[in-house]
């Protein structure tokens, strides 16, 4: 039989795996024959030299068969999902679930934690209090019946093989493969038992593929394996040269999401909700066309069913549902700064990676996987490109406990917003649409 050491030699000498060889490594990780310090030699031979479709295919089934799979096969509803490849004020999946579960799709969203610079649904749902972020696997199927969508924690026996893969991937630098991101996300996603997946492909600064290029290869590379394994995805690149929306911290960005869902939403935050959770309702055969499915979306958000529909997700998961009428309710700091343009002009940059990091430092991050998240802080930005400012203008309100955390998060504060003389060009938020199966 092959040895670990020879599949590495293989992959490090740009040559292509058979599925058998992919199978035995990651089983015998699972089983502990096969060592941390082989799969982070491979992964950085993955890194290095890529991946053929069907490698990453045998990958992307070697790590969904590490685990059990949900079995949602008595809900008649079709199941959707939504995912993002990461970004920072990337609040839409609190949006979207209580927006296509009120229009009939059933949404058993599993979901990640912060990572790097970027947020986690499952760090910002936790700032709810009491929210259960892992309900047994006897719960989920009672709450998807009677709510229509759970939001929820990866357990350890969904995709265990990613979730170790991911950890060594995050401290090996190896994150931002193409392969890996694609086996990642899909063998995460199958475990759902899924009709279909909207994906989320940020481009930008803040985004794990800042360039157009690698973001349009990363969303092929998982339309075609979706392709292989059957799974409808729609794929839409957008934008994350800046912060979605304007908050960014966990319970600021709860705060945001009840905001939209009450009627009063940043534009972009309900330009890219909406269309997301447009494909899922379509996905979820509950509109014939995008057009009627956005009016769907729409619909359930100016009724006040979205809202509605969020209070239910929390309460089935023991959380305090009255945030949603009273958002202060949710946690908050001692104390908020305000931090001021130093002259008159344009916005023409509000970097989404400065400012994700300065919210890290702030405490709404990590820098150990068993570090302790502030629930309360972040930044609220008042300015975003293109808008024009007077010297003294409020840019972002800094919330903030203490005082060292305030300090080392300035440098990035400063640097991250820019003030011209002229406006900046435009960026679309919604670069492009990619579709697999029909
Ligand atoms: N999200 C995932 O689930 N996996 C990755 O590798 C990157 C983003």
């Amino acid at each position: 039989m092959i040895t670990p050491r020879e599949i590495i030699q293989k992959k490090r000498d740009r040559r292509t795996l058979t599925s058998e060889e992919i199978q035995t490594l990651i089983q015998g990780y699972l089983s502990t024959e096969v060592a941390d310090y082989h799969i982070a030699a491979w992964l950085m031979a993955v890194f290095l030299n890529g991946m053929k479709i069907d490698e990453t295919v045998a990958l992307t089934r070697s790590m969904l068969s590490s685990g059990m799979l949900l079995n949602l096969s008595s809900i008649k509803a079709k199941k959707v999902d939504k995912h993002s490849t990461g970004g920072v004020g990337d609040k839409t999946s609190m949006i979207v679930a209580p927006i296509a579960a009120a229009c009939g799709v059933t949404v058993p969203m599993v979901t990640g934690r912060a990572l790097g610079h970027t947020g986690g649904t499952l760090d910002k749902m936790e700032s709810i209090p009491g929210f259960d972020p892992r309900p047994s696997a006897e719960e989920v199927l009672p709450i998807l019946r009677s709510v229509g969508a759970v939001i929820m924690g990866q357990t350890d026996d969904l995709a265990p093989a990613d979730r170790r893969i991911y950890a060594l991937r995050d401290v090996t630098a190896t994150i931002e493969s193409i392969p890996l991101i694609t086996a990642s996300i899909l063998s995460k996603k199958l475990t759902e038992d899924l009709d279909g997946l909207v994906l989320d492909v940020k481009t930008g600064s803040g985004a794990f593929m800042p360039k157009m290029e690698e973001a349009c290869d990363l969303a092929r590379s998982v339309v075609d394996v979706g392709h292989r394994l059957k799974i409808k995805i729609v794929v839409l690149i957008t934008d994350m040269e800046q912060p979605l929306g304007r908050a960014i911290g966990n319970a600021l960005e709860i705060r945001e999401c009840i905001d939209f869902l009450n009627g009063n939403g940043a534009e972009d935050l309900e330009t890219l909700s909406l269309a997301l959770a447009a494909h899922m309702i379509r996905l979820g055969g509950r509109a014939k066309s995008i057009e009627q499915a956005t009016k769907m979306a729409y619909e359930a958000v100016s009724t006040g069913a979205a809202a509605d529909k969020f209070r239910q997700i929390i309460r089935a998961q023991g959380g305090d549902e009255g945030v949603v009428t009273n958002s202060d309710l949710l946690a908050s700091t001692a104390f908020i700064d305000e931090f001021r343009s130093p002259s008159h002009g344009f916005v023409t940059r509000c970097d989404a990676r400065l400012l994700g990091l300065a919210s890290n430092v702030l405490g709404a991050g990590r820098n150990r996987v068993d570090d302790c998240v502030d629930p309360s802080v972040g930044l609220w930005l008042e300015k975003k490109t293109g808008d024009e400012v007077k010297r003294g203008d409020v840019l972002c309100r800094i919330h903030w406990n203490e005082q060292k955390r305030l300090q080392d998060a300035m440098p990035f504060i400063n640097r991250a917003f820019q003030i011209a003389k002229r406006p900046p060009m435009h960026r679309p938020l919604i670069h492009a649409v990619l579709e697999g199966l029909k």
